[in-house]
């Protein structure tokens, strides 16, 4: 029987990809370029397995069910790297009938770790510093050199309880004695918040208006789109500072750039932009947030372990059984 043809849209891992090779009949993307929509439609035809990545915007108009019933496309599953999948149109996949998987655990604690990377930078002005070394124009030790404020004590606010978050208060409540406050959409169960001190609000705006950080957390897409706008960003307090590790258009970005440039917020640290890779040009321009380029899983262990997960959930769909991170 021929082994299922199937497509990686980036490069992965070598070790994963070595695994794709041995598993499947696997073409990989070694120029590494970001697939055009006319690719990934072409991808559909030819491919059982597409493999897309946060860069591939699988929306209706590549997601196009026309190509499965007029052109027969053979694709079957769309088997995403990395956890969010808001770049894919899920009920228009559903309608192409293809299946869609996720890699949900292995960079819950990398993740984690980079948003309190973040909200140390931005506390702690390292960006501002760091350019300022880098540029030459340090010019030695003084008692009002770039004071920052400190993490210790102060109330984290997260919006968006699940995996990711709940690494993020433990390491601000372990590690910083920070007090934590949050809002998600549905009760969180008691065994998740187990060792943990916090508090649930029933309203964003309760998280902001008390919290010295906010931490975001919640899936990007459909209704979450501009949850933090500018109405949400005026009831936090201007000494508080916002960090977004989970998706851009969670922020509006312009009513953003508008907030920190007329001191209605401290600061921000972002890893991710509502139009990635595009960065809205009044952030650039400011000294009180750091920018990075979306990097919260990427160590070794980690992108090694998504990669392996994608593999678990191709294995099991071509052995004929449920994929264990179906999402659709
Ligand atoms: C994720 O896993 O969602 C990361 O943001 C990369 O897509």
């Amino acid at each position: 029987m021929p082994r299922p043809r199937i497509l990686v849209t980036r490069r992965w891992p070598e070790a994963v990809e070595r695994r794709l090779c041995a598993l499947f009949d696997t073409t990989l993307n070694t120029d590494d370029h970001r697939l055009s929509a006319d690719e990934l439609r072409a991808a559909l035809r030819a491919f059982d397995a597409v493999l897309p990545t946060v860069s591939d915007r699988l929306d209706a108009s590549v997601l196009d069910a026309g190509l499965f019933t007029v052109d027969a496309a053979r694709a079957r599953i769309l088997a995403n790297y990395g956890v969010g999948y808001s770049h894919i149109d899920i009920d228009a996949a559903r309608a192409c009938g293809l299946v869609v998987t996720n890699t949900p655990g292995v960079l819950t604690d990398c993740t984690a770790d980079l948003a309190l990377t973040l909200m140390l930078m931005v506390a702690r002005r390292a960006g501002e510093g760091e350019r300022e070394v880098r540029a030459g124009q340090w010019s030695g030790w003084r008692p009002t050199h770039l004071v920052g404020t400190r993490l210790s004590g102060k109330t984290l606010g997260i919006i968006g309880m699940g995996r990711i978050a709940l690494a993020v208060a433990r390491r601000a409540q372990h590690g910083f004695g920070m007090k934590v406050v949050y809002f998600n959409r549905s009760p969180v169960a008691p065994a998740q918040l187990a060792g943990l001190e916090t508090s649930a609000c029933a309203r964003i705006e309760d998280v902001l208006a008390q919290a010295d950080f906010v931490s975001l957390h919640c899936p990007g897409g459909g209704a979450n789109r501009h949850l933090i706008d500018a109405a949400r960003l005026a009831a936090m307090p201007p000494h508080a500072i916002l960090i977004n590790t989970a998706r851009g258009d969670v922020v509006d970005e312009a009513a953003l750039v508008d907030a920190l440039q007329h001191g209605r917020l401290a600061g921000a640290g972002l890893d991710v932009f509502e139009n990635e890779p595009q960065v809205h040009p009044g952030l650039l321009a400011l000294e009180n947030v750091v920018l990075l380029p979306h990097l919260g899983s990427a160590t070794r262990e980690t992108r090694e372990a998504m990669g392996m997960r994608v593999v678990d959930n191709l294995v099991a769909f071509f052995g004929g059984k449920r994929a264990p991170d179906q999402v659709s």
